[in-house]
């Protein structure tokens, strides 16, 4: 792509490329870097804290992340709750999820209109590579957790819907039914 691209273009549901197992990165490339510096771009002009490859139709195993600090969150934190920076997570494992699942209202870039609560571990650990392809081990908590977990998900074809407590299901069903027919005509 050009160095002056504009935002890449949002992939929504139902759009199949958001249900595959997406597959890792094989070699950190200029290309990479270019696409990770468009997605940080697309992330920050939908305003959204994290964005995956396969929500701009590309299948391979990297997100971008931003979460930032406000007066319940910081990078400062122990673990932090809001990212330092912008940041890229290529190939990214989760282990060790701390503490009992809690309830959080999350919406979704691929889903617009749609949000609900989902349970997840409010503590957790990634390993990944950024996109010069260095290695780094990072724990967090908070919305910053969440969203690496959002993201994760994306990357093994999980979205939300598939998540939501019963209520959020329930009251989400209509808007995701207009979704989908809208997908259709698309
Ligand atoms: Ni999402």
């Amino acid at each position: 792509m050009p160095p002056d691209s504009p935002s890449l273009r949002l992939v929504l549901h139902p759009d199949p490329v958001l249900r595959a197992v997406a597959a890792p990165v094989q070699a950190f490339t200029p290309e990479i870097e270019r696409l990770a510096q468009a997605m940080l771009e697309t992330m920050r002009d939908s305003e959204g804290i994290g964005l995956a490859a396969p929500q701009v139709g590309r299948s391979i195993r990297m997100f971008v992340a931003f979460v930032p600090a406000s007066p319940e969150r910081s990078p400062e934190a122990s673990p932090p709750t809001a990212s330092a920076a912008p940041e890229v997570f290529i190939n990214p494992v989760l282990s060790n999820p701390e503490g009992e699942p809690e309830v959080f209202d999350e919406g979704c870039l691929s889903l617009p209109g749609i949000r609900g609560d989902v349970m997840r571990p409010p503590i957790i650990t990634i390993a990944a590579f950024d996109a010069k392809g260095r290695p780094f081990t990072r724990r967090a908590g908070g919305l910053l957790a969440r969203c690496w977990q959002h993201e994760m998900d994306h990357l093994n074809g999980v979205l939300i819907l598939d998540r939501f407590t019963p209520e959020a299901k329930a009251k989400n069903r209509s808007f995701v039914r207009a979704l989908e027919r809208s997908g259709k005509r698309r």
